[in-house]
């Protein structure tokens, strides 16, 4: 994006989050998406992601280290506009194989005195054809993500046809696609990450991605997202699997039942994730210890509570090859993005 328009961009959110934080926050974020939408579509969100200390990870060019985490743009109908605000790469979804609506309205807090917001969304999407149809069409350069997930009422047993048809669906958009084992919102899915439920998975994926990858001669790399909520025992173990297995990456973490330092606080006891700036320091000690466990076999992709871009630093520290942001945004707005970038420069 060009400077003044960047400037315009970063100068316009202060004064647009007091009425944003003044709606229902699913309302805002509604709002939200089609001020992206309707920025991209008339030119003033434009423009290539800058080149800032790029790195290669699975064979894949990032121009920058920091890419907009799933959740955002569920339909991945906001990339351009996301993509914009200078996101290296930009994980749409999760997307599941049928469209669903989700958990029954109001599912989506904020707990602003700690800067975090909790969430119940449920997988709301409009299915993964539907999906890959809204990023067809895109002008956004940099790398794609997508994020993919289990249909509410297919049961465990048969996971991994859901995720099956959402490689399928996703392979000729995706840069990289992720197996979201770790959304609290769908009853079960949790329980995907025990160490020989995911070896099966894993082993079910990466026969189908060689199938895909001869009949499209091309590779996506399966990353798989992990929640903050497992004990180190039963992260060894999957992390063992992941290992064993060749997993190319590991995305850590999705949001936390946990509801230390929100406790007590308005909307605090919500059911759901918690995520922002609670979620911060859990994230980056599970960065920490993958790291100390991969021994680098494979890239982890730091995400959880970057709020700051000193936070974004750390979890580089910590061991993660690339970044992601959420609730960030929503309390500090584009500017964060551009400052982590910065950030990141030198790392
Ligand atoms: C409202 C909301 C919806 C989310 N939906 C998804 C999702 O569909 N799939 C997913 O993998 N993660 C989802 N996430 C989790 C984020 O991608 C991210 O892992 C988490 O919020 C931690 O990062 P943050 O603290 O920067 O927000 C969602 C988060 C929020 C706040």
């Amino acid at each position: 994006m060009s400077a003044w328009r960047q400037k315009l961009v970063e100068m316009s959110y202060p004064l647009l989050r007091p009425w944003l934080f003044e709606l229902e926050a699913e309302t805002a974020h509604h709002w939200t998406l089609a001020g992206m939408r309707l920025g991209a579509r008339c030119g003033l969100l434009a423009g290539e992601p800058p080149v800032v200390n790029p790195v290669e990870v699975c064979g894949l060019k990032f121009p920058n280290r920091v890419g907009l985490a799933a959740g955002m743009d569920k339909a991945g109908d906001a990339v351009d506009g996301f993509g914009a605000l200078g996101f290296g790469f930009v994980e749409v979804g999760t997307l599941t194989p049928v469209a669903q609506a989700g958990n029954p309205a109001p599912r989506l807090f904020r707990v602003v005195s700690r800067q975090g917001i909790i969430n119940r969304m449920g997988f709301n999407n409009p299915g993964i054809e539907a999906g890959m149809a809204n990023v067809k069409g895109r002008k956004y350069r940099g790398m794609l993500g997508v994020n993919l997930g289990k249909n509410f009422f297919t049961p465990n047993e048969r996971a991994t046809d859901d995720y099956l048809a959402g490689l399928r669906g996703a392979w000729r958009e995706a840069d990289y696609v992720v197996v979201n084992l770790s959304s609290p919102n769908t009853k079960g899915l949790r329980d995907l990450q025990e160490a020989e439920s995911a070896r099966a998975l894993i082993r079910a994926l990466h026969a189908e991605q060689e199938i895909l990858r001869q009949r499209w001669q091309k590779h996506v790399p399966i990353w798989i997202k992990i929640a903050p909520d497992l004990t180190p025992p039963q992260r060894e173990s999957l992390t063992r699997v992941f290992m064993e297995e060749k997993l190319e990456g590991v995305i850590a973490t999705n949001t936390t039942l946990s509801r230390e330092h929100v406790e007590g606080l308005k909307h605090g006891s919500e059911t759901g994730g918690l995520s922002g700036a609670p979620l911060t320091r859990r994230a980056t000690e599970t960065i920490a210890s993958l790291a100390q466990q991969l021994q680098g076999s494979m890239p982890i992709i730091g995400v959880g509570g970057i709020m700051t871009a000193a936070d974004a630093v750390e979890k580089i520290q910590a061991g993660a090859a690339l970044v992601q942001l959420y609730s960030g945004l929503v309390y500090s707005g584009p500017a964060l993005v551009r400052e982590c970038i910065e950030a990141l420069g030198g790392s």
